[in-house]
């Protein structure tokens, strides 16, 4: 049995990767599947949240009774969470957005030719939507996510801080990507937390409680 804890409660959600394209048939992009982004949207409703989804290019299916808004690079994603953000009570960034953009985008197809030179790709830096959604006058809760390689506590710690969001969530699970299991570790000002290893389902219900504990006492 799970309470419905976001009962009434609005949640906007970013998942999976971005695109970025550099000519009509190539790109960047991450190996974010979108699954905990899914899940947590899932969990979220189940718990009577109304639930938006902004999600990059996935292979995934919508959450019953979840709204979702599909969208391809990190400006798309930014335009579309931005807007909403101000009416919502939480927000929650899973999306793996890419940092950095090409420059310019060709309009046709970069074609190798025997003798020519090997493109050399420009990047520009992408808006980071957290940081933006935290800097609002009127900004929902927000939570962060953090996958890192190494040092993950530091790291999630610096986020919480140089993001000014008052929640972290850390990827635990060595390469989560793709996986149906993770372990998290909650980092917050009051300190940290780890949750163990289990599917993105279950953490994703853990997380939705920690979410709406957070809120009530901030009201
Ligand atoms: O350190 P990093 O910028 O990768 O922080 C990751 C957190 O910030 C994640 O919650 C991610 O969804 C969010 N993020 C974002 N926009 C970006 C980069 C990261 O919302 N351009």
């Amino acid at each position: 049995f799970q309470p419905k804890v976001l009962q009434g409660k609005k949640l906007l959600i970013t998942a999976g990767p971005t695109f970025e394209p550099i000519d009509p048939v190539r790109g960047l992009t991450n190996l974010s599947s979108g699954k905990m982004g899914f899940a947590i949207a899932r969990a979220a409703q189940e718990a009577g949240a109304e639930v938006t989804l902004v999600a990059g290019p996935v292979h995934l299916d919508t959450p019953a009774g979840v709204r979702r808004i599909d969208v391809r690079t990190a400006r798309q994603m930014f335009d579309a969470v931005l807007p909403l953000a101000p009416e919502h009570d939480v927000f929650v960034a899973t999306a793996a957005v890419a940092d950095w953009r090409p420059a310019d985008v060709s309009d046709a197809k970069i074609k190798k030719a025997p003798g020519r030179d090997v493109p050399v790709l420009e990047l520009v830096e992408n808006p980071d939507i957290l940081a933006a959604v935290a800097r609002l006058a009127r900004r929902p809760y927000c939570v962060g996510f953090a996958a890192e390689s190494h040092d993950l506590a530091r790291h999630a710690r610096e986020k919480l801080q140089r993001k000014n969001v008052p929640l972290v969530v850390g990827n635990l699970g060595p390469a989560t990507f793709g996986r149906d299991d993770n372990a998290l570790l909650l980092v917050d000002a009051q300190g940290e937390r780890e949750v163990p290893c289990a599917s993105k389902r279950a953490l994703s219900r853990v997380l939705v409680q920690e979410i709406a504990q957070r809120l009530a006492s901030r009201s």
